[in-house]
C-alpha cells in the first residue's frame, strides 16, 4: 500500500502541508474554483490550478510528472456527468484517474493520492469541500515518498 501513516511533522521539522494540483476543466471546476474565490470560501492554499480545456485532456504522463517533481496529490475536477462540452471528455478522464489509481497502490504511493471529482461552474462550495477533504486525506497518507527522497 506504500501510503504514509501520520500527520506528523514532516522530516524538515515542519507541519506537513500536501502539495495538492488541481487539473480543472475550463468550464466548470475553474470557473467554480474562481466562484470560490469570490465568495471568499477558503480553501488549502497549497493547492495548485492547472487549466484544461476539459478533462478529457487530462495526460497520464503530466500526472505522474507532478508525483515525480513532488506533488502529494492530484484532484482532477471535470464537468458533471452528462455535461461535458466535448460528451465524454470527463468519462475518459475518469477511465484514466482509476488507472493512474491503479498504477500508484502498485508502486506504494496509494491510490487515494489522486482523485476525480465532478461539478458545475456554480458549484464554488463544492470545489472548496472537494480541495479540503483531498487535501485533509493525503496529509493522513503522508508527504509523497518521492518527496522526501528529494527534500530532506
Ligand atoms: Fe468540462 Fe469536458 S468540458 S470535463
Amino acid at each position: 500500500m506504500g501510503a504514509g501513516n501520520n500527520t506528523q511533522p514532516a522530516e524538515c521539522g515542519k507541519e506537513f502541508q500536501p502539495e495538492i494540483v488541481a487539473f480543472c476543466c475550463n468550464f466548470c471546476a475553474y470557473a467554480a474554483a474562481d466562484l470560490a474565490g469570490a465568495l471568499r470560501l477558503s480553501y488549502p492554499p497549497n493547492l495548485k490550478i492547472i487549466l484544461l480545456p476539459c478533462t478529457g485532456r487530462l495526460d497520464m504522463l503530466e500526472v505522474m510528472h507532478a508525483f515525480e517533481r513532488g506533488a502529494d496529490g492530484v484532484l482532477v475536477a471535470g464537468c458533471l456527468e452528462g455535461e461535458c462540452h466535448f460528451r465524454t471528455g470527463n468519462l475518459n478522464a475518469r477511465r484514466r484517474v482509476e488507472y493512474v489509481q491503479k498504477l500508484l497502490e502498485q508502486i506504494g504511493l496509494g491510490g487515494r493520492r489522486i482523485q476525480m471529482v465532478n461539478m458545475s461552474s456554480a458549484m464554488g462550495a463544492h470545489f472548496a469541500i472537494a480541495a479540503a477533504e483531498i487535501t485533509a486525506e493525503v496529509q493522513s497518507m503522508g508527504p509523497n515518498p518521492l518527496k522526501m527522497m528529494v527534500l530532506c
